[in-house]
């Protein structure tokens, strides 16, 4: 499966930050062509301008987040057609900053996925244990019950999951391989029984602390379809580095 390689950038990036865009666009020309594919998640003050930018490039962009309905009294709330329209393909749902800091659930990140699914777009739909859950033996548990309750009944279009376990993002920690591996297995057996084929056909990121060092061995693991990058995603070498590690 051709690897995704995606950027979040959180709550970073005002409009000079841009510049990103450009070096890594020029980092991407000047290497030809990749063994993967390309997605980026600005703020969303950002996407349309980004997207003008990435217009006939191969990277493609995404939101963070969006609302489970298409339009409403919501104020601050961005729709997931809202962002189709400003140029993503492509939105994060569920991620652990979300659900940690917006007490989201299982229910809503499903409600949003399939919110997503419905503007066209594809949704990275996160899930990961807390460091308290691993030490506890509940990490396979945890993760599983969330996979099981955050996808949404879907026809025909592609998912991601992605899996970062909530003490490795931004921590510098990293998962061993061995856990890496087992952990995209364990998702891999639950996405096959509840989609069968589709389910093997859909991604499975690990994100948390992905770097230029350490992607090459992460990207090398069975069942691990690409990244979910934060901070190394801010700058265009770094990211572009993990790019050319996949
Ligand atoms: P990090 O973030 O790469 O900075 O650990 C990953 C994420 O939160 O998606």
């Amino acid at each position: 499966m051709r690897p995704l390689i995606a950027g979040n950038w959180k709550m970073n990036g005002l409009g000079a930050s841009l510049e990103e865009f450009e070096r890594l666009k020029t980092l991407l020309d000047e290497a030809g062509p990749v063994d993967c594919n390309v997605l980026l998640c600005p703020p969303s003050t950002l996407l349309h301008r980004a997207a003008t930018m990435c217009q006939e490039t191969m990277i493609v962009l995404g939101g963070q987040d969006c609302h489970p309905e298409v339009s409403g009294a919501y104020t601050g709330d961005v729709s997931a057609e809202m962002l189709a329209d400003a140029g993503a393909t492509y939105v994060i749902v569920g991620h652990s900053e979300r659900r940690a800091d917006h007490a989201e659930t299982d229910e809503l990140v499903q409600r949003k996925a399939k919110a997503a699914i419905d503007a066209g777009l594809t949704p990275v739909i996160c899930v990961g244990e807390t460091e308290a859950e691993r030490a506890e033996g509940r990490a396979n548990q945890v993760v599983g019950a969330q996979v099981q309750n955050s996808l949404p009944a879907y026809e025909g279009q592609g998912i991601v999951v992605a899996y970062e376990p909530v003490w490795a993002i931004g921590t510098g920690k990293t998962a061993t391989t061995e856990d890496i591996a087992d952990m995209h297995a364990h998702i891999r057996g639950i996405l096959v029984g509840m989609l069968g084929t589709q389910g093997e056909a859909a991604r499975i990121l690990y994100g948390g602390s992905v770097k230029p060092g350490n992607a090459g061995e992460i990207l090398a693991v069975r069942n691990v379809d690409g990244a979910l990058v934060g901070g190394a995603s801010l700058v265009a070498e770094d990211f572009f580095s993990i790019i050319m590690a996949a």
